[in-house]
Formats: structure tokens, C-alpha cells, sequence
């Protein structure tokens, strides 16, 4: 059975934009993004490097790492930009009463 955990409210997250999030129990902080009406949850560490996405930029459903300039797919967690080669961890989300749940565990 999968156990979804609360993430924040859709309402932290603006619309076409991306929030870090931190969690008690998880050492390592998540990145939500709000895209055209949907929400997704991914790492928020650069696979690349020791660098939070949520800094990043987002464009045509991609966010871009601030500190290089690679990116990765929001859906899919794809790397789609160089130095970025190591897929980005996704987790699946469903928003039920105005807040964002992921199986993250
Ligand atoms: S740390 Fe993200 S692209 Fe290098």
C-alpha cells in the first residue's frame, strides 16, 4: 500500500512556480511545482551537484539549475540539458482538500 504524506498547500506554490519544501522525517528537501493547474514533487538536490532547484528558473515544463544551467524534466525527472545526466528522483502527487500529497517513502 502506498502512504502518501502531506506536503504543503497548493496555495504555497505559486502558479508556473516551484517552492522547497522541508519535511520532519526526511533529511533531504523536496521541490513542488505547480504547472498549468497540476502538481508535482521531486527532489530539490541538482543531481549534479549540492545545489537547490527550487532557486532554479522553469521553462516549457523543465527547471533549470541555477548554478549550471542543466535541467531536468518536471513530469519525468529526465535530465534534458548538459552537465545534468543523472535522472532527477519524481514522486507521485495527488492534491486532495487544497493540499499536496506525494508517496515519498
Ligand atoms: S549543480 Fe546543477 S547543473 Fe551543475
Amino acid at each position: 500500500m502506498t502512504t502518501l504524506t502531506l506536503v504543503c498547500k497548493t496555495s504555497e506554490v505559486p502558479e508556473n512556480g516551484v517552492k522547497q519544501i522541508s519535511i520532519p522525517g526526511f533529511d533531504e528537501e523536496f521541490a513542488v511545482y505547480h504547472l498549468d493547474g497540476e502538481y508535482f514533487v521531486t527532489d530539490d538536490m541538482c543531481t549534479h551537484g549540492m545545489v537547490s532547484l527550487a532557486g532554479g528558473d522553469i521553462e516549457d515544463g523543465q527547471i533549470f539549475c541555477p548554478l549550471h544551467g542543466g535541467a531536468f524534466d518536471i513530469r519525468t525527472g529526465k535530465a534534458t540539458e548538459l552537465p545534468c545526466r543523472v535522472k532527477l528522483k519524481t514522486y507521485a502527487v495527488e492534491v486532495k482538500d487544497d493540499a499536496v500529497y506525494a508517496a515519498l517513502s
